[in-house]
């Protein structure tokens, strides 16, 4: 596989059904009350044991960008919403800001603090979640950043994307793991989701999708010896690597009833690409609101179209199954995704 199969499949994406996406097919007004008072219509009402806890979601990077549209639909919706994030002053202008335009809901909003890319700061989170919930019906690690300088690494030494993007959300995923399948068992079929965030870029990883060798250093050794290059190739790898741990998890977890998808949510005008001049000239033609891009994963959490045959699919703009490079998913087939989400737990051990 060379890069210029990579830069062709993603251009040709971004240049046909990714790039210019047909109207989508599941809104707003399309979601149910989410209190978890009511009964579910999407799903048959004969599965929905009516459980006496409130629907939770968990939405990381929720107090910006993409994710907090995709905080104010479910809450909209009545949903009780958790914000985990690094700055507790954006959450708190996050949720004054949704509660100011919803002044009706029902639901709630609380902040929880947590910095990715530091792992000591995610098990203490998840405890004092746990104190207070004992059921969560998806977790969407939305939070990512993007081309941010090479030499940035994460508290543990990671590279910073990679950091971020993977090794942050996966420590938050393990430690969420129990209450997701406790929450499987009362809630309806299929409902209870773990959604990562891909990207357009993601068909630029390496071979297979996942550069172990690069891993050794931590994600931190170049790809390119162009700096700025090296830097969008590390973006591609990180989210790349969000899909296959979409894949690992459905092939490792598919009994526990939690389905797992990748999104790309589309090429949305958020402030993701404040680290790059060059990718905002680049993409600023193709970005959408930030809205449209929250669409794309309310599809991934609650389409009830998705179902245990989607479990680990990849999600494109504005709620569809995609293609995936066909060298990628070979490379996940008989057990090669579990491989990656295996080398993630060997990786992260003791935080
Ligand atoms: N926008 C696009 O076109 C696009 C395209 C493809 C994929 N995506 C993916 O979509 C996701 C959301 O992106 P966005 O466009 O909404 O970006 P954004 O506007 O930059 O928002 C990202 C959020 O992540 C949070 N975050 C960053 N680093 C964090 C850390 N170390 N710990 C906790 N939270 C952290 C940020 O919080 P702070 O306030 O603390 O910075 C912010 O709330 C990302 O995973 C991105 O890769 C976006
Ligand atoms: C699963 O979803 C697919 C696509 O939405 C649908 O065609 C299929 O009937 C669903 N299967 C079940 C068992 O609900």
């Amino acid at each position: 596989m060379s890069i210029l199969y990579g830069i062709f499949f993603a251009l040709r994406q971004l240049l046909t059904s990714e790039g210019f996406p047909p109207k989508p097919q599941f809104e707003e007004k399309d979601v149910p009350d989410l209190s978890g008072k009511v009964v579910f219509p999407l799903f048959h009402a004969r599965e929905y044991m009516r459980p006496n806890l409130p629907i939770v979601y968990l939405i990381t990077g929720g107090a910006g960008g993409i994710g907090f549209e995709l905080v104010k639909i479910l809450y909209s919706k009545n949903a009780n919403v958790y914000i985990a994030g690094r700055s507790s002053d954006n959450a708190i202008a996050a949720v004054n800001k949704i509660r100011e335009e919803y002044p009706k809901s029902d639901g709630g909003l609380a902040f929880l603090q947590l910095d990715l890319s530091d792992l000591t700061s995610i098990k203490p989170a998840v405890d004092k979640f746990l104190q207070k919930e004992r059921r969560l019906d998806a977790v969407v690690h939305n939070a990512g950043i993007m081309i941010t300088p090479t030499h940035w690494r994460t508290v543990q030494g990671w590279d910073i994307q990679f950091g971020t993007n993977v090794i942050g959300p996966f420590v938050l995923q393990r430690h969420l793991q129990n209450i997701l399948v406790e929450t499987a068992k009362i809630a309806p079929k299929n409902s209870v989701r773990t959604v990562f965030l891909s990207s357009i870029s993601a068909p630029l990883a390496p071979p297979g999708g996942i550069d172990y060798k690069n891993l050794e250093s931590k994600g931190v050794s170049a790809f390119s010896a162009i700096q700025y290059f090296d830097s969008g190739l590390k973006y591609a790898h990180s989210k790349c690597a969000n899909t296959i741990m979409a894949m690992g998890f459905a092939q490792k977890f598919k009994d526990t009833g939690i389905i797992a998808v990748s999104a790309n949510p589309g090429n949305l005008n958020t402030d993701l690409l404040r680290h790059s001049l060059i990718a905002w000239v680049f993409f600023r033609p193709w970005l959408y609101p930030a809205r449209y891009g929250a669409i794309t994963e309310l599809y991934a959490t609650l389409s009830p179209e998705i179902n245990d045959t989607s479990n680990g699919a990849l999600i494109i703009p504005w709620g569809r199954t995609g293609p995936i490079r066909q060298d990628i998913l070979d490379s996940c087939q008989e057990g090669g995704a579990v491989k990656f989400w295996d080398w993630l737990d060997e990786n992260t051990q003791g935080f």
